[in-house]
């Protein structure tokens, strides 16, 4: 019985699992990529705070972070211009020291039925949620490559796999980000950088507000859910902090569903 007391309360992996590692997590001033930041603060890691255009809500979270004892940098920049993602990783990797995680969270959607789609709809969506890792992750790749690795998280979606009406682009863009992953898995593993999607289903932030403010849609959301409710940000974070740590060293090229079991549900969406 005596060795009970000695026994930690929360197994020791757990604990500060990214101290001493550098992560960059994109879109990270809302939604599942500011419960990212936090969380991977939460376990050591130093934090950089991508946004987009004004700096107030990359700065809350960066004061929520020092807050809490942890290490944050706020990160302007548009995904999709390779002129900011450049300076963005170089300033950050100047900042921290290293990259050795980065989190393509960014990600916009548009609604609207697909004989009525326009092409700036269409470029819009391709640029931020495909050309946007796309430029990160070379970025972040090639500083990963001489430092000895890394781990390239994506926030992609269950529409990587499933159709989802009125949202081609989307499910385009995350579509292409699945193959992204499964082709860079492989091209990167000889540099010892792991590649893996993370697919959320209905998560509370703000990209669905939408149907979550509207209480009829809301409740056919939740009956698509086996597990009869809609996700936290939270519950997005703490798988990619387990991804990001050494824990999940040896996962690579695959997809991690985070749904409730929203893509099995027959007839679902
Ligand atoms: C979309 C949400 C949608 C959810 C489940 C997510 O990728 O961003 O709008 O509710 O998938 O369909």
């Amino acid at each position: 019985m005596s060795t009970l007391r000695h026994m930690p309360s929360t197994p020791p992996s757990q604990h500060r699992s990214l101290q001493g590692k550098a992560a960059l997590v994109t879109g990270a001033s809302s939604g599942i990529g500011r419960e990212i930041a936090l969380e991977l603060a939460r376990r050591g890691a130093v934090v950089g705070v991508n946004y987009i255009g004004k700096p107030d809500a990359a700065q809350e979270v960066v004061q929520a972070i020092a807050n809490e004892q942890g290490k944050a940098l706020a990160c302007e920049a548009d995904v999709s211009k390779a002129a900011d993602v450049t300076r963005m990783v170089s300033d950050f990797i100047k900042q921290a020291g290293r990259i050795d995680v980065l989190v393509n969270n960014a990600g916009i959607e548009e609604e609207s039925p697909f004989l009525e789609k326009t092409e700036e709809e269409w470029d819009k969506v391709m640029a931020v949620n495909l050309k946007g890792p796309f430029l990160c992750t070379q970025m972040a790749a090639r500083s990963m490559a001489k430092t000895g690795g890394g781990t390239i998280i994506n926030i992609s979606s269950v529409h990587e796999d499933l159709p989802f009406p009125g949202y081609a682009s989307y499910c385009a863009a995350k579509g292409g980000l699945r193959m992204l992953c499964r082709d860079l898995a492989l091209e990167l593993a000889p540099h010892k950088i792991n590649v893996v999607n993370v697919a959320p289903g209905a998560i509370a932030t703000p990209i669905n507000l939408r149907t979550l403010q509207d209480p009829e849609k809301k409740l056919a959301l939740i009956r698509e859910i086996p597990l009869g409710r809609i996700g936290e940000p939270s519950d997005v974070a703490k798988l990619v902090c387990y991804l990001a740590s050494d824990d999940a060293s040896y996962i690579t090229g695959t997809t991690v569903v985070i749904d409730g079991g929203l893509m099995h549900q027959t007839g679902s969406l």
